[in-house]
């Protein structure tokens, strides 16, 4: 698959991303290191965040790619309870101090993409 934009990455097909279901995952390089992150689906659109907690720098599902509450309203960081919301990763609830990283992300024919950033890169092997 051809990305529509050169900071474009490939991540999945649309259909592998469930409203309110597992995420995604995915490696990137933030800002030098490499980390985890994800996309996850919430009413219809595609989100993208590295996976680190604002409360402690960690990664939030213990569960494999589980990422949202029992409500379905908020992804849930399964240390110690912090609460962001899906759409903006603005951090609702419980320890966190502060959002999430958002990574932007783009569905185009049928897939989902990823777009790089200045601190936010993709792995090179
Ligand atoms: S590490 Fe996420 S709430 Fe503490």
């Amino acid at each position: 698959m051809t990305p529509p934009e050169p900071d474009l990455h490939p991540l999945c097909n649309s259909a592998d991303l469930a409203e309110g279901g597992l995420a995604c995952p995915f490696d990137v390089r933030y800002q030098g290191q490499t980390c985890r992150a994800f996309a996850l689906r919430w009413r219809g659109r595609v989100h993208g965040y590295v996976n680190r907690c604002s409360h402690v720098a960690m990664e939030m599902d213990w569960r494999p790619n589980h990422f949202f509450d029992l409500t379905g309203l908020h992804i849930v960081c399964a240390s110690h309870g912090a609460r962001f919301r899906p759409d903006t990763g603005t951090c609702v609830g419980g320890p966190g101090r502060g959002p999430l990283i958002k990574i932007e992300m783009v569905e185009h024919d049928g897939v989902v993409f990823w777009r790089s950033q200045y601190s936010l890169r993709a792995i090179e092997f």
